[in-house]
């Protein structure tokens, strides 16, 4: 979807190679050829142009389509989970990856409100589960929040944020706490503005 496609290119553009999985068929050729369009793009404006087409190149054969589905991913050695935000998916889909990966690999969800100690009980070794929280647009924003569950290890928290750091993102450390850090700080501040708004102190524009 939205975020893993730009989880993907980000990871690949970064020299990793990546396996794109999605259930809607279609959605992961789909994610590639959009990461074409946005690098190619990019590159075209570079200072060196025939540089930058090259690493997008590059990139791009690094990004495959996951053949099987889930099972395709059984050599990860770390999976991030971009599915829509709804608890029992993810806890189902965390079931299914902990049969299926290595017992090593690490797994993070990019949820943005989900408990990930609560996610972690779906798994066989809850120790390797983590929240690896990227904003939107992916390419574009630097931000990652690492979340680490009741369980995670310091193993899987010092991993993740290598992963996340050689992507270029900066990392920032949460605890497994409602909307966590950047959305904790944010809804509220949206709900203020909707007040301000029903106060009348400005119109929707000057809030905004
Ligand atoms: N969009 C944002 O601004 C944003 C920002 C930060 C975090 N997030 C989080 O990222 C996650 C994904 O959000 P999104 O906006 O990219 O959603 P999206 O709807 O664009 O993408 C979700 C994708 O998951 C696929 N999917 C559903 N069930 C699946 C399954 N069982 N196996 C494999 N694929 C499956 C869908 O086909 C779809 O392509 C959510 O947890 C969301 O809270 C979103």
């Amino acid at each position: 979807g939205q975020m893993g496609g730009g989880i993907a290119q980000v990871a690949a553009a970064a020299g990793h190679d990546v396996l794109l999985c999605d259930a809607r068929p279609g959605a992961a050729a789909a994610a590639i050829e959009a990461a074409e369009r946005r690098l190619m793009r990019a590159a075209g404006k570079a200072e060196d142009a025939q540089a930058a087409e090259q690493a997008a190149r590059e990139a791009l054969g690094r990004m495959t389509e996951a053949q099987g589905g889930i099972s395709g991913l059984v050599s990860a050695d770390i999976v991030i989970e971009a599915v829509a935000e709804d608890e029992a998916l993810k806890r189902d889909l965390f079931g299914q990856l902990s049969a299926v990966c290595r017992p090593d690999a690490i797994l993070a969800s990019n949820t943005s409100s989900i408990s990930i100690t609560r996610i972690a009980a779906a798994v066989s070794a809850p120790e390797r589960v983590i929240g690896m929280h990227f904003m939107n647009p992916v390419p574009v924003m630097q931000l990652v929040e690492v979340i680490r569950g009741a369980a995670t290890s310091d193993q899987t928290f010092e991993r993740t944020s290598e992963v996340v750091q050689s992507m270029g993102k900066v990392v920032v450390c949460s605890k497994d706490f409602p909307g966590f850090i950047v959305n904790r700080v944010l809804m509220p501040m949206i709900n203020e503005a909707f007040c301000a708004m029903h106060e009348g102190v400005a119109s929707a524009a000057h809030i905004d």
